[in-house]
């Protein structure tokens, strides 16, 4: 029987539908090689921006009792410096997507041409990061800003172009609407949920940042809501996120409408075996329940 999580979307080919989540292990060429040898049907590079950053100062990460709180501040070696690292991923099989940002809709575009030189299957646009001023989430609450940022990139490159979405608004869907409106291939949904922890002996907010997004469990019924709100709203193709730790949590993104999933936390609590057990658990689902294809469930769940 023919592979039945093969998944096509937005001009992507996977051999199945889970994808390593920007900024979890997509630092360095060897670290998403491995993570494509282990299952993975594609991998999201840590965001990059033109110009190197170092982040913010340490504590960055946060373990919650459910979930990790985290604010890097985008810590990156600006995409030029990626091109040693890329070199060994065009070998393989599995599409790399270039998570990019920006501080305008020039730079964006700039960085995704760059993005796009070295070897880029698709970009993936952060404008969801909760903690970087003038970058992020202030860009992607803002529809007209976002439209224009979209507009931009589309024009400049001929590569399918992901819209990575930020919980942290009041409607989602309008975002979303936004972003399909300006041309987007897709959108990825969500980013992580603005947050913070106080410490109750030193009663400082923990976050060298103070805030920072929370990852993991503790987003999982946020993700899947956003998900099932923005399938009735847009056409085009969904990457459902946050965490996703199992196959079951995978399925429950797949019924809300996703026809891709992005695994991020889930390797830090677990580790890179999380894809081969996610796309085993999906295969053994689809066979039980009488599925030829993946795609035969996507967003079943609004027939109820
Ligand atoms: C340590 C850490 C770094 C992250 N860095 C980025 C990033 O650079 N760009 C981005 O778009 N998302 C970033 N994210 C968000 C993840 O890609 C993902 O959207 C989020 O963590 C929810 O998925 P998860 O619960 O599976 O981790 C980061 C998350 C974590 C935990």
């Amino acid at each position: 029987m023919a592979n039945p999580l093969i998944t096509q979307f937005a001009g992507l080919n996977l051999s199945n539908p889970t994808m390593l989540a920007a900024g979890v292990l997509g630092y360095t060429g060897l670290s998403m090689k491995r993570v494509i040898e282990s299952g993975a049907g594609a991998v999201v590079t840590k965001s990059m921006g033109l110009e190197a950053r170092t982040g913010y100062g340490n504590p960055t990460v946060v373990q919650t009792d459910c979930g990790l709180l985290n604010s890097m501040g985008l810590p990156n070696p600006g995409i030029r410096h990626f091109k040693e690292e890329i070199q060994e991923l065009n070998k393989l099989a599995a599409p790399t997507i270039f998570s990019i940002y920006g501080f305008s809709p020039e730079d964006f575009a700039e960085v995704a041409q760059i993005a796009v030189d070295l070897g880029a299957a698709a970009v993936e646009l952060n404008v969801s990061c909760p903690h970087v001023k003038k970058a992020g989430a202030q860009v992607g609450s803002d529809p007209s800003l976002l439209m224009d940022i979209v507009k931009h990139v589309k024009k400049q490159v001929n590569k399918p172009v992901i819209v990575k979405l930020t919980p942290n608004v009041t409607d989602i869907t309008e975002i979303a609407k936004a972003s399909e409106k300006a041309g987007a291939d897709a959108v990825c949904a969500i980013n992580t949920v603005k947050a913070m922890a106080i410490d109750s002996e030193t009663c400082r907010p923990i976050l060298a940042n103070k805030y920072g997004g929370l990852s993991g469990p503790a987003i999982k019924s946020i993700g899947v809501r956003c998900v099932y709100d923005i399938f009735d709203s847009v056409k085009i193709p969904i990457i459902g996120c946050g965490g996703i730790s199992n196959w079951q949590d995978a399925i429950e993104y797949m019924l809300a409408g996703a026809c891709a999933v992005q695994i991020g936390t889930a390797i830090a609590f677990q580790d890179i075996t999380v894809f081969k057990s996610v796309t085993e658990g999906m295969t053994k689902y689809l066979e039980e329940k009488g599925y030829n294809s993946i795609k035969e469930i996507v967003g079943l769940a609004h027939k109820f």
